[in-house]
């Protein structure tokens, strides 16, 4: 979902508006002064000189050197046409693959397996038991991932996030509002039903295509699913609730965006814009509330309705204390949420180690044995920020699991003008922290409590305000780490790592971490591209971007196995309806030679997002979300997956060779 900051009322666009009005410095003031242009140019030159700068002990290690200073002579390693941009309503790929969709939305994976009904007339039980609407985040576990090495390329578990809904498609005739209320329980079950994540197992036939394998693992996890919390926040007061008054349980998750993995072969889901779910009707709203933006009316009303199950999505302070209403709710949602995938009786468990905000996803660098386990989340809303956490113990393969992401440090990152960053602890031991925190003149009595007021204490150590972090990715060989920036329309003054006033484009930084471990305090930074339009963008080979490459709106971010890079678009508006960028699409970049290629364009309405790839890499998976989307039952935007006068559905898609071969 691309979030503008148009607030409208139920089933808007989902979209928070910023909330982060803290003073913490950020680049403003270091480049007071300096013009867009200075900028952009001392940015491109600091970025590439202080890479060359930098000690690179893990590039030395895979014998690589940098982007720089070694731009060519290797094979061709984007060897496909690069198609053009295409306002066409299906999936256009380069000549020699094909793009099959595939578990659409609705599609039947557990219980009774209740087939799509095309009108939408499915109940909310249907959809507990068929996939939900709109994908996101996803990954493909070999079915040995657990056990053994994990190689299987042709049976594995799909795991993937239905980010949100469309309600007037998810109902016959859309939803039912009176007076600006709910009044249709079942209607709203079914919403419920049709977030959370899907887990189906899946296999190639004789024929070499995938189907869906009826399995005991197949599973749907919703926003009413029971999870544990755990972590420094587990049991804090300020997570005791009418159905959890020890603050340790929690009902469902929502909102997943982008997505993780572990090493021992679990999956991760990340709660993005949760905060619009819930209403306060207070007008003094507690800070851990009012600092992730909520409003006094919810996105889509759930809370409108009688009854706990609903209920639990108003947090107006109503009874005598947090345990008899559902102040403390919205503080159950902000989470990393873990799942086992391959256990179907499994509780999943929120991370609360990993700070609450609205994550986009989280991505791990390469896990080492015997170190620390470190890994990267990006808090997706203007000028919010990114994060990294370091394990406090040591990761064992085959002995450590869930636990190393409960006990260990949370960063928030700085970006300094001259090419270097610092990683500041949010941590309530740290000296630092705590001076800092007596300067702002605020207090946090204990660790839960920093964790559960993530976005706060990033404002007091004075992190970088971003353009709006999305995914990451680490590069297998030189542990570079790339994330994408989306755009950030509200940006009123240029900073070094931010280059662009009300930044429509968006843009990809990278940084290098100084530790060969990743887990030191201390990276360097340069800015991979800048998107946008041939006369405004600047490609990773640092020449203007052009038919064959141009973007806008960066999103989605996945490295192969061979380290190139791919890149995922989700424009939105009038981007999209009149820019010159067509539909979105997905493009792959080589960091190595620079070259960038737009390789998939989607249908109309749809965003690119979601990304796995079977360990052979002769399947790729890639996920349609959203095509067609305003479309209501009656107007519909687009037919894609199924045909004209279908309802678009958002759907995976897979992508193959004709002739079989690895994808690249
Ligand atoms: Fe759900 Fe930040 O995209
Ligand atoms: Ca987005
Ligand atoms: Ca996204």
């Amino acid at each position: 979902m691309n979030e503008q900051n148009d607030n409208a009322g139920l089933f808007g666009s989902g979209d928070e508006a910023p909330s982060n009005h803290s003073n913490n410095p950020h680049f403003n003031d270091l480049v007071a002064g300096i013009t867009r242009r200075q900028i952009l140019a001392s940015s491109a030159a600091l970025g590439s000189l202080a890479f060359l700068g930098a000690t690179l002990p893990s590039l030395a290690e895979a014998g690589e050197q940098t982007v720089a200073s070694q731009p060519l002579k290797r094979r061709n390693r984007l060897p496909f046409t690069a198609i053009p941009t295409s306002r066409a309503d299906t999936i256009s790929v380069p000549p020699g693959y094909k793009a099959t969709p595939f578990i659409p939305w609705g599609t039947p994976i557990t219980g009774r397996y209740p087939a799509f009904a095309d009108d939408a007339s499915n109940s909310a039980q249907d959809q507990a038991e068929q996939t939900g609407m709109h994908h996101d985040g996803m990954h493909f576990f070999p079915i040995d991932a657990q056990r053994g090495l994990g190689r299987q390329s042709d049976h594995g578990l799909l795991v993937l996030n239905h980010e949100y809904i469309d309600a007037p498609l998810l109902h016959p005739n859309g939803p039912t509002v009176v007076n600006g209320k709910r009044v249709n329980a079942e209607e709203v079950r079914k919403e419920i039903n049709a977030h959370g994540v899907s887990v189906v197992e899946i296999r190639r036939n004789v024929r070499g295509e995938w189907d869906v394998v009826p399995s005991p693992r197949n599973r749907r996890i919703t926003a009413a699913t029971p999870m544990q919390i755990r972590g420094p926040a587990r049991g804090h007061k300020l997570l005791q609730t009418r159905y959890s008054p020890d603050g340790k349980a929690t009902r469902g998750t929502q909102n997943n965006c982008s997505n993780g993995y572990t090493p021992w072969g679990t999956y991760l889901t990340c709660e993005e814009n949760w905060a619009g779910y819930f209403a306060s009707a207070d007008a003094d709203m507690p800070r851990e509330l009012s600092r992730y933006g909520l409003r006094s009316s919810s996105r889509f009303g759930w809370n409108t309705l009688p009854g706990d199950e609903f209920e639990r999505f108003d947090a107006t302070r109503k009874g005598a204390s947090a345990t008899a209403d559902y102040r403390n709710e919205p503080n159950h949602f902000g989470w990393i949420v873990e799942i086992d995938p391959f256990n179907p009786e499994s509780v999943p468990i929120k991370r609360t180690a990993l700070g609450r905000f609205a994550h986009e996803g989280l991505i791990f660098a390469p896990a080492k044995a015997g170190r620390p386990l470190v890994c990267y989340s990006g808090d997706d809303s203007q000028n919010e920020y990114l994060y990294k956490y370091v394990s406090r113990d040591r990761y064992w393969p085959g002995f450590s699991h869930g636990r190393l992401l409960d006990e260990g440090t949370l960063y928030v990152a700085r970006f300094n003008a001259d090419g270097s960053g610092e990683w500041l602890a949010l941590d309530i031991t740290n000296p630092r922290f705590l001076k800092a925190c007596l300067t702002a003149r605020v207090t946090f009595a204990d660790q839960g409590e920093v964790l559960i007021n993530t976005r706060l204490a990033a404002d007091v150590v004075g992190a970088t305000k971003m353009d709006r972090p999305e995914w990451g990715a680490v590069h297998p060989d030189t542990g570079e780490v790339y994330f994408t920036l989306t755009n950030n329309t509200a940006r009123t003054l240029a900073d070094a790592a931010n280059p662009r006033i009300a930044n429509a484009y968006g843009h990809i930084i990278r940084w290098r971490e100084q530790s060969r471990d990743h887990t030191g305090t201390r990276f360097n930074w340069d800015l991979f591209l800048l998107a946008g339009p041939q006369t405004d963008s600047r490609g990773p080979d640092g020449t203007a971007l052009t038919a064959d490459n141009t973007l806008a709106s960066p999103d989605g971010l996945w490295f192969d196995p061979d380290g190139r890079l791919w890149i995922q678009t989700d424009m939105s508006g009038s981007q999209l309806s009149n820019g010159p960028f067509g539909n979105n699409h997905m493009l792959v970049a080589d960091p190595r030679s620079g070259e960038l290629k737009r390789f998939l364009v989607g249908p109309l309405g749809a965003e690119i997002t979601g990304i796995t790839a079977t360990p052979d890499f002769r399947t790729l998976f890639v996920n349609i979300q959203h095509p067609g989307e305003g479309s209501t039952a009656t107007n519909l935007l687009s037919s894609w997956p199924d045909g004209p006068g279908k309802r678009p559905r958002s759907s995976t898609v897979i992508i193959t060779r004709e002739d079989g071969r690895h994808i690249l």
